[in-house]
């Protein structure tokens, strides 16, 4: 694939790369300072072992899950970076760090399958260092089993130390032992650490970390912790630095931006936020997810509609349409509070895009309560969803209840959804169909070198005649077919 590498470092970084350089002791007070200097002791440490190899070291991270873990990636990535490694391509690399997610049982499955090919590269390179991080870390079980069936892992960490990684590492390059640093809290934010950027023209950013909400099915609010807003001033410096580092995309992350603010001394709202990030100059194009559907305000909607950077595109999962399923669900709305939320939207913004989440087979699920699904799937139309077989999630309450649909039952709906979102969907995103669109180009194209992708406002895919010159801006294309969730374009300029 082809992609932009580009690693970013904030002028306070740097110049606490270079106090942390001088200072004889790790300063004690943790933070931004203290990871400096460990990441500034890493760098002579790589160093050394390139000079006994005789070549560079190298890395590479996995990333399993949602955006808030690609993100997560990316800062880890440019910590592996600034310390010296160089990316690899392959898992056969001195430093392999999973990222890794647990929100369905099956991403645990995948998970540990992957770590058992690793032994191969292992044994070829016995000071290999395999590291283990992010969401799945944060369960005790798990950690149990990677303490005594896996052996071979050198780090593992969790999500509320992830800042602490450059120390981390240092111990790990410096130790044979496994080490193990699973914290189960930690409410500070600590900002201004470097990250590598996967494109040099888009890159997300976080708004807020953890989930408050404890839908009962999910185990994001025990493996992220509670809800935590980043303060305005700070991401608008980081949206800034970015605008000027060349991006002009931006997707503003977080489990329920629409809660963005709660908790904060000045309590801001996610409205008034995006209204601050749609002044810095340079970007052009402003996305955010994940948007709950109970926490969506007429503010919101008024924004959307005024802006001229807000992409017409939302992410509303609504999980269910049964609005007796969605109370045991403990989302907050029924299927009539979401329908008449959808309508208000489409109403102040025409054209909008919508995209969901769906869970079949809730614990109690009837075949009527998945009609209604069925039901409010047709209404909205959809132009895309993510559906889901429900997994129950060992310490959630819904793991607990009773009535848990058989394995045929749940499989045999999720098919008759998948099919009907499919359809729609397919339907739905041809509305496009000779349109001009304004399309941000993201890479050439991966099957077809004399063609390029892109994405037009809608979030939508775009291959059309291009070259490598034109990745990262904006131009108008022809959208000539569609074909299904893709269409085939053609520039403007040359569509005559
Ligand atoms: N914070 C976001 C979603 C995070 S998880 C939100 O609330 O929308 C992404 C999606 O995974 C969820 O929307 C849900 O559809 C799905 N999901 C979460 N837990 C699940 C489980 N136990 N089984 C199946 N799907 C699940
Ligand atoms: Fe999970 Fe609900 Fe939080 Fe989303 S809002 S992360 S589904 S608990
Ligand atoms: Fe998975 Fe964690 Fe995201 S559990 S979905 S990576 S927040």
């Amino acid at each position: 694939m082809e992609k932009t590498k580009t690693v970013y470092e904030s002028e306070e970084f740097r110049q606490m790369l270079q106090s942390a350089s001088a200072m004889k002791e790790p300063p004690e007070k943790d933070g931004s300072l203290r990871q400096a200097w460990f990441l500034h002791r890493c760098r002579g440490i790589v160093a050394g072992r390139e000079k006994e190899l005789g070549r560079k070291l190298t890395f590479l991270v996995v990333t399993f899950g949602c955006q808030m873990n690609e993100r997560d990636s990316e800062k880890l990535r440019g910590i592996l970076q600034m310390a010296g490694f160089v990316p690899s391509q392959s898992e056969d690399a001195d430093f392999v760090l999973y990222n890794t997610c647990t929100v369905r049982e099956n991403a645990n499955v995948r998970l540990y399958g992957r770590l058992g090919s690793l032994r191969p590269f292992l044994r070829k390179n016995p000071s290999m260092k395999i590291a283990l991080c992010g969401c799945m870390m944060q369960e005790k079980d798990e950690i149990e089993r990677i303490r005594r069936k896996y052996g071979y892992v050198s780090l593992v960490f969790g999500t509320h130390n992830l800042y602490r990684f450059p120390e981390l590492l240092c111990s790990c390059l410096l130790s044979d032992r496994q080490i193990i640093d699973v914290v189960d809290k930690d409410d500070s934010i600590v900002e201004n650490l470097p990250a590598e950027r996967t494109y040099a023209f888009k890159s997300g950013v976080n708004i807020m970390f953890g989930c408050n909400n404890f839908c009962t099915y999910c185990i994001v609010p025990y493996v992220r912790g509670r809800e935590r807003s980043r303060q305005p001033e700070e991401i608008l410096r980081e949206v800034e630095h970015l605008a000027e580092d060349g991006v002009v995309e931006i997707m503003l992350l977080g489990q329920n931006v629409n809660s963005y603010g709660k908790g904060l001394d000045h309590e801001v709202s996610f409205a008034q936020l995006l209204r601050e990030v749609e002044k810095v100059d340079k970007i052009q194009r402003i996305r955010f997810m994940t948007s709950h559907p109970k926490d969506l305000s007429e503010e919101l909607i008024e924004v959307m509609k005024d802006s001229a950077k807000i992409c017409p595109h939302l992410h509303l999962p609504v999980q269910s349409g049964s609005s007796r399923l969605l109370k045991l669900m403990n989302r907050h709305y029924t299927k009539e509070s979401y329908l008449d939320l959808v309508r208000r939207l489409r109403e102040s913004i025409p054209d909008l895009s919508l995209s969901t989440d769906l869970i079949v087979g809730f614990p109690g699920e009837t075949e009527e309560d998945f009609l209604e699904t069925m039901d409010l799937v047709r209404q909205v139309e959809y132009d895309s969803a993510f559906t889901f077989l429900y997994s129950r999630r060992t310490g959630t309450p819904a793991a607990s209840m009773e009535d848990q649909v058989d394995e045929e039952t749940a499989h045999e709906r999720f098919d008759r959804l998948l099919a009907l979102v499919q359809s729609i969907g397919r339907k739905r995103s041809s509305r496009f169909e000779g349109t001009v669109q304004r399309v941000l180009v993201e890479e050439i194209n991966r099957q077809e070198s004399g063609l390029v992708t892109g994405r037009t406002p809608h979030n939508l895919v775009v291959h059309f005649p291009g070259d490598e010159s034109m990745i990262g801006t904006i131009v108008d294309v022809l959208l000539c077919e569609a074909h299904g969730f893709y269409y085939m374009g053609k520039r403007v300029a040359d569509a005559s």
